[in-house]
Order: C-alpha cells, then structure tokens, then sequence
C-alpha cells in the first residue's frame, strides 16, 4: 500500500473522495496525515473522523516562506510518504520544496488547464465566455499550475451559471477524476520523471479525458 500525505487548506471535499476511494480498497494506498496551514477547517474534522493524522502548521507563525516550507517538508517526511497530494492547499511553494518532492506531489485545480492558471477560475472562464469549465488533475512543478497534465473532466458552462454553481459542478467532477489519478498512481501506472507524465510507460502529451478513461 501506498503512503499518502494530504495538504488542504479548507473544506476537503477532495479529500473526502480520496479517504472513501482508500477505504473501500479503491486506491491501494493509506492517508497517513492531514496537513493544513489554517486551522479548524472542515478538512480537518473530516481526517480526524477517519482516524487520520490532522495537523495544522499555520504559516502566519513563520518569519518567511522557505522557513514555513521547510517545517512543512519534515512534517510531511515524518511519515516517509510515497506521495504528496495537494487538495486544494492555497500556498504557492518554494522551489526547493517543489523539487524535494518531484514526480511525487500531484495537484487538482479547477479549471481546463492551461487556461486559467492562478485564482477565480471560474468566474474568469463565464467572463470570457467560454462553454466549457472543469478540473484538471496534474503533477506538481515549479510553474504555478502548469506541470504535467493528468486526467481531466470537462462541464457545460450555461447561461445561468454563477461562479457559485460552476463551481459546485467543477467540484462534483474533481471527486471523480481525483480518486482515478491517484488510483493510477498508487498501482504505479501514473509515473512523472523529468517534467514529464506517464502513464502505462506512455508519455502524456496532454491531458486524458474524463469520458476516456474507460480506455484506461
Ligand atoms: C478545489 O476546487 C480544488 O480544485 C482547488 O481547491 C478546491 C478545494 O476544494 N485546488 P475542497 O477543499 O477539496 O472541497
């Protein structure tokens, strides 16, 4: 079994997805401990009813960001996790850290990426007009939001859409695609080596789709 070790910030519904996917033997991994850089967040409660580690490291005790990254990095080691998965955890890392933990650190963010990289996805994505929002899943490097693509699920934007209900619909989405990548990578078919995923020993040139994952 895999040893995984969540970051959140917030709510955790990812994270949710991911401790039922490993608790009904989904993903052949363990959550070993939640992290959070804000305290008393929903994520949280959610690790502490499972049994999981939940610790909270508030960054605004730090003098400087290496120095936060730092205690994050030897936390997170304590446990001598396989895998580092960022469940909507809202820091913008160090390099070092990034790279400490490359082709190891995976990533969800809610947009089709590479558009909208960054905040406010969705309320971007209704402003430029588009009619497609969505998630995508993807390794960690030192470009914000910008390694190597994974699995992606794709939602109508409709004329009545707020940020709010677009967001709502990305999300339902993320807890498909989420539990599927980390799936992937706990049976290690889902590699990155040198800025680059794989997955069965295929490079990814681009993101997979939801609706092809059947394939898979
Ligand atoms: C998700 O939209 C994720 O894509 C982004 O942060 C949000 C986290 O939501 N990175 P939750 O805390 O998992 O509910």
């Amino acid at each position: 079994m895999k040893r995984l070790v969540v970051l959140i910030s917030g709510g955790g519904s990812n994270l949710q997805a991911l401790i039922n996917a490993c608790e009904n033997s989904e993903i052949n991994g363990s959550i070993l401990a939640v992290i959070s850089n804000k305290s008393a967040v929903m994520g949280l409660q959610r690790a502490v009813k499972h049994g999981i580690d939940a610790i909270t490291l508030n960054h605004q005790t730090f003098p400087s960001r290496e120095s936060f990254d730092d205690e994050l990095k030897q936390r997170i080691d304590s446990y001598q996790p396989d895998f580092v998965i960022l469940a909507g955890f809202m820091r913008i890392l160090t390099t070092e850290f990034v790279k400490h933990y490359h082709g190891r650190m995976i990533n969800i963010h809610p947009s089709l990426l590479p558009k909208y990289p960054g905040l406010n996805t969705h309320q971007r994505a209704i402003e430029n007009g588009d009619t497609q929002a969505g998630a995508t899943v993807h390794f960690v490097t030192d470009e914000l939001d910008g390694g190597p693509p994974v699995l992606q699920a794709a939602v109508p934007i409709l004329p009545e859409d707020s940020a709010t209900t677009l967001a709502k619909k990305v999300l339902s989405a993320e807890h498909v695609i989420y539990p599927t990548a980390i799936k992937w990578l706990c049976d290690e078919r889902l590699t990155c080596a040198d800025g680059q995923a794989y997955l069965d020993g295929k490079t990814l040139c681009q993101a997979i789709k939801l609706e092809d994952t059947d394939t898979y």
